[in-house]
């Protein structure tokens, strides 16, 4: 088996829930190669994370100079899992070394970043992945196939939120190693990259193309305190984002992201409604999919029986999406696995020189649609995307 020595650039949550994907993935499937845990990047200044990072996930070495890691002839994938505005140098520089490619979400900090990028991966030809990983959520994989096979018929709505609550207090600080997200020079957007990407990327994978939207966005608390500097710094990054869509096939969706939702953690809902059936997935509850069936795919006639309903389906049998890996029918799967299923389906992609989806094109056009969400709301009006 070939090894794939990895060079991990960032060390905090996505570095830990990649490095455990590395490090589990073999055991749950026939996978191409034997994924050693290189190196791993960190700042000078976070040297103490750095070192208990590495311990902790079993690297060899550490860096404190991405680019030397990046440079490294022993590395074989560059796995980008550091905040948002080092994404385009990193990935770029990957590329042009030759390396297999991850980056976490937001691809970039603009569709321009973005579109750099892509021309740099394509160029290269390197195998690239960018990690919306909730795709591997085996619910949401059934939520999709459930749409390929034709079950929700001709699509009229479509519903998307995705909902936490954790900047409501003033004391939250703005900047610095943790709280980076609110710093606009740092992530871009606010929740429109951080949350509402993901619900792009899989509203565009189930219902296709986004035509046109219109946005509100709204900055709950204007001014915080920096946590390095303790200076006050205005907050341009939105806290809350709602909007309207036409999709690309005539149905029309609502998208709804906040921060300031007391009581939702990492509340994300998606529903579509079509004319044969809907379907509804929902985090909190992430081993069910609801699913209504009104009429049957094959004959399009309405289901005349009385079990007529909302079906609540346990996404737990072998006949589910990545179900078959783990343990046995009944028995649930975490978090934690939804990044291993995307590095297993990425490492089998990858060797047969096949594309893996969400690659640097579909987040491309996430980028693009993000892009048109701050257009809208800045100059209030309808935008193409
Ligand atoms: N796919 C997902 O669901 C998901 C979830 C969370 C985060 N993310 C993305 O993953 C990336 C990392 O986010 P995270 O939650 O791991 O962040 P984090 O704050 O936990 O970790 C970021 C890492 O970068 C370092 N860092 C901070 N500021 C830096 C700077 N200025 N220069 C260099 N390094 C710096 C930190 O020390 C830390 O090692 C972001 O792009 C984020 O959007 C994706």
């Amino acid at each position: 088996m070939k090894t794939l020595n990895v060079g991990m650039l960032g060390c905090g949550f996505m570095g830990r829930t990649h490095s455990n994907a590395y490090n589990q993935v073999g055991h749950f499937f026939d996978i191409p190669f034997k994924p050693v845990l290189k190196c791993c990047y960190g700042r000078q200044e976070d040297m103490e994370q750095l070192k208990k990072f590495q311990k902790a996930w079993g690297y060899e070495e550490i860096e404190t100079d991405w680019r030397k890691l990046i440079a490294r002839p022993d590395i074989d994938i560059v796995d980008v899992v550091a905040p948002n505005f080092l994404h385009k140098d990193m990935v770029i520089a990957a590329a042009q070394a030759g390396k297999m490619i991850i980056c976490e979400k937001p691809f970039a900090m603009n569709a321009e970043e973005a579109e750099e990028m892509v021309a740099a991966v394509d160029k290269a030809g390197v195998a690239n992945m960018v990690s919306f990983c909730y795709r591997r959520v085996p619910a949401v994989t059934l939520f999709k196939q459930l749409v390929d096979e034709g079950r929700i018929g001709k699509p009229f709505h479509y519903r998307a939120v995705y909902l936490q609550d954790y900047t409501i207090s003033q004391k939250v600080p703005a900047g610095g190693s943790s709280l980076w997200r609110l710093d606009a020079k740092v992530a871009g957007s606010g929740v429109t990259g951080d949350l509402l990407a993901h619900s792009i990327d899989a509203a565009e994978w189930i219902n296709g193309p986004i035509k046109r939207l219109c946005a509100k966005t709204e900055i709950f608390i204007k001014e915080r305190t920096n946590a390095e500097t303790g200076e006050k710094v205005k907050i341009t990054i939105d806290d809350a984002c709602m909007f309207l869509v036409e999709f690309a096939n005539g149905s029309i969706g609502t998208f709804e992201s906040s921060r300031y939702a007391r009581g939702r953690k990492n509340y994300q809902m998606m529903e579509l409604n079509g004319e044969k059936g809907a379907a509804i997935f929902n985090l909190e509850e992430p081993e069910y999919i609801q699913f209504f069936r009104y009429a049957d795919p094959d004959t399009g006639k309405k289901v005349e029986d009385h079990l007529t309903g909302w079906q609540k389906i346990l996404v737990t049998n072998g006949e589910h999406p990545y179900m078959s890996h783990y343990w046995v029918p009944g028995t649930m799967i975490g978090y934690e696995h939804y990044f291993i299923n995307q590095l297993a389906d990425f490492l089998i992609a990858a060797d047969k020189g096949e594309v893996c989806h969400a690659d640097v094109h579909d987040a491309l056009r996430v980028q693009k649609v993000c892009d048109a969400v701050i257009r809208s709301a800045k100059e209030e009006r309808w935008v193409e995307v």
